[in-house]
Formats: C-alpha cells, structure tokens, sequence
C-alpha cells in the first residue's frame, strides 16, 4: 500500500498542476469570481475521481496525458457539486477540504456562481482531450448525464428529500448511486470510451465503479459517524444532526461496514477476472478505499 500511496501523490501532483493550466487565472475580471473557483479546488481534495479516471486509462494501455483534461474536468465538477453541498440551504456546512467553506469566505452568491462556473469550465476542459471527436462526443454526454437531473443533482435533491423520513434501504442505494455513485461511475468510464474498449471490460469496469461508488459514500456516511474530523477537512456528526437517510441510520455501523467490505471484493473479483485489463493498481484502489480514514 506504500507504493500505492507514492502513486497516488504523483498523480495528484499531475492532476494539480493540469488544473493550473486549465483554471482560468485568479487575475482575470471578475477577480473575486476565479479567486472563489481556485480557493476550493486547491484547497486539497484527494482528488479521487481524476485518479480514478487516470487509473482505469492506464489499466485499458492509454496514455495518462491524454486523459488529463478529463480528469480535471471530473475534479471540477465534483469541486462545484461541494461548494453547492455546503450551502446553508443545502448541507449548511463550515468547513471543507480543511478550510471553512466557499461560501463563509465569498458569500453564498459568489459561491453560487463559482460553482456555476466550475461546472461550465468542466465542459470546456473535458473538450481539451486529445481524442478522436467520435470518442469525445460520447465522453461529453457521460459527464453531462452522470452531473445531471438523472445523476448527481437528481441524488441532492432525493438526499434533500429523505431528510427526516424513513427511507427503504433501495431508497437509499437509488440516492447514493445518483448523488456519489454516478461522477465516480462516469470517471471509470470516459477513459473506457476514449481507449474503445470492448463491451466485456465496459461492462467490468462499470461493474467495478458502481460497487467502489457505493462504497465510497457508505464509507462517508460512516466516517461521518466515527472519523476524524481533523484528518477530514470536515465536520463530522452533521448527518444524524440532519436526520440525513444513511446507511449507519439505516443499518448501523457493523453492518456498513460489512457492506463496505462486501462491495470491495465484488469490485476486485470483477476486475481481476477481465482478460486485457491491467488490473493490479485498479485492485489497489478499490482496497485503499476501504480502509480510507479521510
Ligand atoms: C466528498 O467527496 C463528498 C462525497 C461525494 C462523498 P470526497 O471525499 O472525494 O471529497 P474530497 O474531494 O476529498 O474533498
Ligand atoms: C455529497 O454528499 C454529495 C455531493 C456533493 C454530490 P455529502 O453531503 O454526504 O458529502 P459531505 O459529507 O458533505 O462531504
Ligand atoms: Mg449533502
Ligand atoms: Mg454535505
Ligand atoms: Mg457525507
């Protein structure tokens, strides 16, 4: 996991500085406004879903510069989606990433709008892949899906609406998979699309996303419980104070982490059984995940 952990670093350091270059800079008019955008996205993220991206472009043989403005897109689509999250009429949350939030800084409506410029400038970095048009017109419509009504936003609004009802547990995993599940989903896909892969490993590597997906944000909701909120950047106990559906709400913490562990073998055993993938780091991820404290 050490030599996990290295490659991780260097990937984020890549990712950090692609996304220099595809930030607009803070001194251009409106100064406040790219100030805003580039406060959160280098206030120090894992930067989970551009690795992710990175990690399933190496397994399919592409090369990782191609995939860098994908992957920065992914990061700034998920850097709006917290700006939005923390809101006071959303999650109403402090501090993120270690720092107090976008908008106890800049106001709720500079953050309003630096996360509605994130969200575009995803687009037009996305468009910066060195990629056959053909490829990237279908990596556009992935992100376009999975941060939409029927993926990421459609998730914040059912996690808005579960708030203080009972939820089924099918209820919950429906809002997990849109609200989480489904940037992280569209991160292993677009490098799938962009190598043109055949359906055996589409299917694989969609397989393997949606279960580390879901375990991704059942880990959340538990570290929200138990973890470390200086190791976390971010409060903990906001989800119960909510009356948040949750998965420790919904079945406890054992039994979370249960699943936890239950989705990381199906996401390793769906990898290392696809012939022409190179699964060794995607294995690795999965695993990490796991055990993640932050
Ligand atoms: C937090 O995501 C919000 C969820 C979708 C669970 P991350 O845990 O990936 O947050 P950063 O990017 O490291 O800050
Ligand atoms: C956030 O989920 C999901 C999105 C931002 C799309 P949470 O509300 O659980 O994330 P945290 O706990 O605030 O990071
Ligand atoms: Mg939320
Ligand atoms: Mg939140
Ligand atoms: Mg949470």
């Amino acid at each position: 996991m050490e030599d996990f952990q290295a490659y991780w670093q260097v990937a984020v350091s890549r990712v950090d500085q692609a996304l220099d270059r595809y930030m607009p800079a803070s001194d251009l008019v409106e100064e406040r406004l790219h100030e805003a955008m580039r406060y959160s996205v280098f206030a120090g993220g894992k930067r989970l879903r551009p690795l992710l991206c990175l990690t399933v472009a190496q397994a399919c043989g592409l090369s990782e510069e191609a995939l860098l403005p994908a992957a920065c897109a992914l990061e700034m689509v998920h850097t709006y989606s917290l700006i939005h999250d923390d809101l006071p009429a959303m999650d109403d949350d402090d501090y993120r990433r270690g720092k107090l939030t976008n908008h106890k800084v800049f106001g709720e409506a500079t953050a309003l709008l630096a996360g509605d410029a994130l969200l575009t400038c995803a687009f037009e970095t996305l468009l910066a892949s060195d990629v056959p048009a053909s490829s990237l017109v279908l990596m556009v419509k992935e992100l376009a899906q999975a941060s939409g009504a029927a993926g990421m936003i459609g998730g914040q609004m059912g996690d808005m609406a579960a708030e203080g009802r009972a939820v089924t547990r099918t209820e919950l995993e429906s809002i997990h998979a849109r609200k989480t599940g489904a940037l992280l989903l569209a991160s292993a896909r677009i490098p799938v699309i962009a190598a043109g892969c055949d359906d055996v490993t589409t299917r694989a590597v969609t397989a393997y996303a949606k279960a580390i997906g879901l375990a991704f944000q059942i880990q959340d909701d538990v570290l929200d419980v138990s973890g470390d909120p200086v190791k976390m950047g971010k409060s903990v106990g906001a989800d119960v104070s909510h009356d948040k559906a949750t998965f420790p709400s919904l079945i406890g913490l054992t039994a979370s982490r249960q699943l936890i562990h239950e989705l990381t073998k199906q996401a390793v055993e769906v990898i290392v059984r696809t012939p022409h993938l190179q699964s060794e780091r995607l294995v690795q991820l999965a695993e990490y995940l796991r055990s993640r404290d932050r």
